[in-house]
């Protein structure tokens, strides 16, 4: 068996300026071909709300879901890093809740690490995290459990205050332990400015081009999910057309008689017949 990235390689990364990928997947297929493609790191993503359950947002996501999902995918992955979302509320009440409940993320899934949301609010908890030797990325910016908070979906720190607490946050997670964090929706500038300023890995999603590596998630880039796009996403593939006129395709030759043919049908003997018919 081949081993998985590790933070340390990450680190080696950063350091040799070779980019990371990381791509979210949610279940046991996807997260084979993610992993077979090469892709670094595998985010559970809590993005599962509205990619995979149908929910508006990531809010109803629970922490079963995330495990049911995130096992799954390290079933599937054999070299990928997984991190799993810690989900909304299951990292803020207090810092004893924070670890229970990421350590249940490690023992019961096998994942990697985990990825929570915020800075210096929740930076006890990622070094009680942490502390227990459970790796932890942070994510800055547009941090979708909070979007109620931040004003909506919108681009972050293009005020000097917010982007000056940006800075902060992302220095603070540094010192707590964390091992990489993701910069979500935040103007190019800034973005390189705290990935030139922390030692640990960024991941930018819609943060340009001068960040560690890139985070998308899946169903964006193979044009699976017919949601709002946000600007930063790039759609590489039309998988859905193709998976739409798979169905068709299907229904056509089952309605002309055309499907299933000889080759998908299994037969018998005429004597075992006439012996199955005797009354
Ligand atoms: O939930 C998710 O998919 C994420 C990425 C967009 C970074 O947090």
């Amino acid at each position: 068996m081949t081993d998985r990235y590790s933070i340390v390689d990450f680190r080696e990364m950063k350091k040799e300026k070779k980019q990371i990928a990381m791509l979210t997947a949610y279940d046991f297929p996807t997260a084979q071909l993610v992993d077979e493609a090469g892709v670094e790191i595998i985010l559970v993503g809590d993005s599962l709300g509205m990619v995979v359950l149908g929910y508006e947002d990531t809010l109803s996501v629970t922490l079963d879901d995330m495990i049911h999902h995130s096992k799954a995918v390290v079933r599937g992955s054999k070299r990928s890093f997984v991190v799993v979302d810690m989900p909304f509320l299951t990292y803020h009440i207090n810092e004893e809740e924070a670890l229970r409940n990421a350590g249940r993320i490690m023992q019961e899934t096998g994942a990697q690490g985990v990825k929570v949301e915020g800075g210096v609010e929740i930076i006890k908890a990622v070094r009680a995290i942490t502390s227990a030797g459970i790796p932890v990325m942070g994510h800055l910016g547009l941090t979708p459990q909070s979007a109620g908070q931040l004003g909506g979906f919108k681009v972050q720190g293009k005020d000097p205050r917010v982007a000056r607490k940006m800075i902060d946050d992302a220095l603070a997670l540094e010192s707590a332990g964390a091992f990489s964090l993701v910069l979500e929706c935040v103007p190019w500038q800034l973005a390189r400015v705290i990935t030139e300023k922390v030692s640990i890995p960024v991941i930018g999603i819609g943060a340009g081009k001068y960040c560690d590596g890139q985070v998308l998630v899946y169903h964006d880039v193979m044009g699976l999910f017919t949601g709002k796009r946000p600007k930063f996403v790039k759609q590489y593939v039309d998988a859905r057309s193709e998976m739409v006129k798979g169905v068709q395709e299907y229904m056509k030759e089952l309605k002309e008689g055309m499907f299933p043919a000889e080759q998908h049908t299994f037969t018998m003997t005429e004597e075992v017949l006439e012996e199955v018919l005797k009354e």
